[in-house]
């Protein structure tokens, strides 16, 4: 069982999701983000990522039997397409901006390329309160269903930013943060099913 946390966009939250999702579903963590990000906030964490050294690796990994969070880097790297591709489920993060939109638009199409039959579960995160923001959310909720499936909506929070900084999940980062992740993490433990109940791998 393959969890991608993919967006064709940068800085939209896929590594604040993938850390804080793996770690609460006792998934093992892959970081195929030559950044790094989701390896260095698991050294914090004292845990530990896998890091597959190229692609015939990644792909190997994927293919073998274990519970895995994979944080990916944006674009459309060819790591990153095996990982869409070879994904049970894809979550895709965006936030609310008019450029954000657009690359929406692009991961979708990436994802129905790619991952016809694949699950696809959108989060939007780093709402803001504006008339505007409030107004993405609802169409994305109302559109959701065709190509996507609606997983919830995380505010612009200082105790998310700090929560990731300093190797906590969401969920530890308590208050509001928590409240709004919990929704995320339980709408994505219903799509993953009876699958996140098989034995995880050893990690
Ligand atoms: N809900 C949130 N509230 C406040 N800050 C957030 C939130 N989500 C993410 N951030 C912050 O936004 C920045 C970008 O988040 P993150 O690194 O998870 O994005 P990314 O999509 O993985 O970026 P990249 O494309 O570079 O890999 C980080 O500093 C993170 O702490
Ligand atoms: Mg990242």
């Amino acid at each position: 069982m393959n969890i991608t946390v993919w967006a064709d966009k940068g800085g939209v939250g896929k590594t604040t999701l993938a850390t804080s999702l793996a770690a609460e579903l006792g998934a093992t963590l892959v970081d195929i983000d030559p950044q790094g990000d989701a390896a260095r906030w698991a050294t914090l964490r004292g845990m530990t990522a896998e890091i597959p050294g190229d692609r015939k690796s990644l792909k190997a990994l994927l293919a073998s039997p274990g519970f895995r969070v994979v944080d990916c880097p944006p674009g459309q790297s060819s790591e990153a397409i095996t990982t869409v591709e070879m994904a049970d489920l894809l979550i895709i993060p965006t936030r609310t901006g008019e450029a954000d939109m657009v690359a929406l638009g692009r991961s979708l199409k990436v994802a129905r390329r790619v991952h016809p039959e694949g699950k696809v579960g959108l989060v939007l995160n780093l709402a803001r309160d504006t008339g505007r923001a409030k107004g993405i959310e609802a169409a994305l909720r109302a559109q959701a269903g065709a190509h996507y499936l609606w997983l919830g909506r995380l505010c612009a929070r200082v105790g998310a930013e700090e929560a990731y900084a300093s190797g906590k999940t969401l969920l530890q980062a308590g208050g509001a943060v928590a409240y709004e992740f919990r929704q995320v993490l339980e709408a994505t433990r219903a799509l993953i099913g009876d699958q996140a109940a098989q034995p995880i791998s050893v990690n």
